[in-house]
Parts: structure tokens; sequence; C-alpha cells
């Protein structure tokens, strides 16, 4: 990419693009503290199958029966299912939590703010939405943007199970903890998730840990890490061709 163009949206993901990238690293405090406080643990969600949900064979299949979803109650309460959106052969899978309230209008994923701020990110890496495919660990709203409950989580994650066994991505990025946890299934905090090496259930496809966009609007200073996640997860990509 055009090196203009990556210091362009560097900073418009709010990161000083005058520093250079090896500096950037290196301003990390030491003795930082990676967790992120008060950040409850997402439980297991690997072993729920929702009942009577069979494998679909394609992807177009699978959204038609994720819109006729009523395996929990947030079908009650949703406009209608976000399945997600991007390139059916994706090498890259973007995860993020769960619909807000403008994805559950539109029926598209990270259409908000932190919609808007994942685009960036995106193509301070050189990567255009349509060409990765961004989904969510739920395919419906949580009412008032509340928490995924495990439950849910177990119900729907069948659904992103069978979205990468069709898509086969070569990386997934998890955007923040319910992604993250709920991926790789563990209570491990988000600060101890980044940075390492991770895979997909029993496939190889390694899952890059960085932060939530939604949490980074909230919390711009730890920009800078997501930016190293989003380096790492472009140097493991680099390193499978
Ligand atoms: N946050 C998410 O995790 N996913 C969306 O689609 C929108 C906001």
């Amino acid at each position: 990419m055009e090196e203009q163009r990556r210091l362009y949206y560097l900073e418009k993901m709010g990161i000083q693009a005058w520093v250079p990238r090896t500096a950037q690293s290196e301003a990390i405090p030491a003795g930082y503290d990676p967790d992120i406080p008060a950040e409850q643990a997402a439980p297991p969600a690997h072993s729920s199958v929702p009942a009577g949900a069979g494998p679909a064979t394609g992807l177009d299949e699978l959204r038609n029966v994720v819109a006729a979803c009523t395996l929990c109650a947030l079908h009650r309460t949703r406009t209608q299912t976000v399945f997600g959106s991007g390139s059916p052969r994706a090498d890259w899978l973007v995860v993020g939590e769960a619909p807000g309230f403008e994805e559950d209008r539109q029926g598209q994923p990270f259409v908000g703010r932190a919609g808007q701020l994942l685009t960036k990110m995106l193509r301070a890496i050189d990567l255009e939405r349509e060409e990765v495919f961004i989904a969510n660990i739920l395919k419906c709203r949580p009412p008032d943007n509340r928490d995924p409950q495990p439950q849910e989580i177990g119900h729907c994650l069948s659904y992103l199970r069978q979205q990468i066994e069709l898509i086969q991505p070569k990386i997934i990025l998890a955007m923040g903890r319910i992604a993250a946890q709920s991926l790789l299934d563990t209570n491990v905090a988000i600060g101890r998730l980044r940075g390492t090496e991770q895979y997909f259930a029993d496939t190889r496809i390694p899952v890059v840990v960085t932060y939530h966009p939604a949490y980074l609007l909230r919390s711009p200073q730890q920009k800078r890490k997501a930016w190293e996640d989003l380096q790492r997860a472009v140097r493991i990509r680099e390193s499978q061709e």
C-alpha cells in the first residue's frame, strides 16, 4: 500500500501518523498490565449445537436458516438478523460481538460508529470491507446492547462455525473480549490473549485477538495496541503465502 494512504488511515484511526511504527511499539509503558478491568468472562460456548439446525450447504442457504432462527429469545426483539457481509471467499474473517441498534436496523454488521472505525482499521492494513468477511458471534441484537448471554452464544456459535467452514478464511480477527473468548472457548482475559498464538477450534486457522472498535472509541489510548495487533495479523498472513 502506498505509504501516504496508510498514514492517512492511521491518522483517521487516531494514531499519530508521524510516530514511526517501531517507536510506537517501544512507547508502550514497561510493566503495563494488559488486562482490561471490569470485564466479565464469557463461558465456554463451543459445545452447544442448535437443535434442528443441521449444517447448511452454502452461505446463502445458511443466511436463510439464520434469518428464520428462533433458538433464543432474541428473535422476539430483533428487527432482523445480521448474518454478515463481505466476500464469501475472503481470506480474512473479522468477528465482532453482536449487532447494535444500527446493525439491527440495516441488517448489516458494523455500520454504526464502531463500524466506521473498523473500516479505517482495515484500510490501515490495506483491506477494504468488501474483500474481507465481517460477522458477529450473535446474529441478533441483544436488547439495550447488553452483553450476550452464555446460552445465546451457545446457540449462535454454531452458525459462525458453519460460516467458517463455508468461507474457509486464512485468518480470523477477533474484535473484543466476547469474540475472542467465544472463538477460543476460554475465559482468559483479552489482555492476556492479545499477542499470543491461537487457532480456531481444531483447525490451523490463526485467531488474532484485538480490541473492539467500540472500546477503542471509549479508550483511544489503546489504539496503538490495536495497531500492533493488526500489524501482527498482517505478518501472520504474509507468512502463510
Ligand atoms: N459491534 C459489534 O460487535 N458488531 C457489530 O456488528 C456492531 C457493533
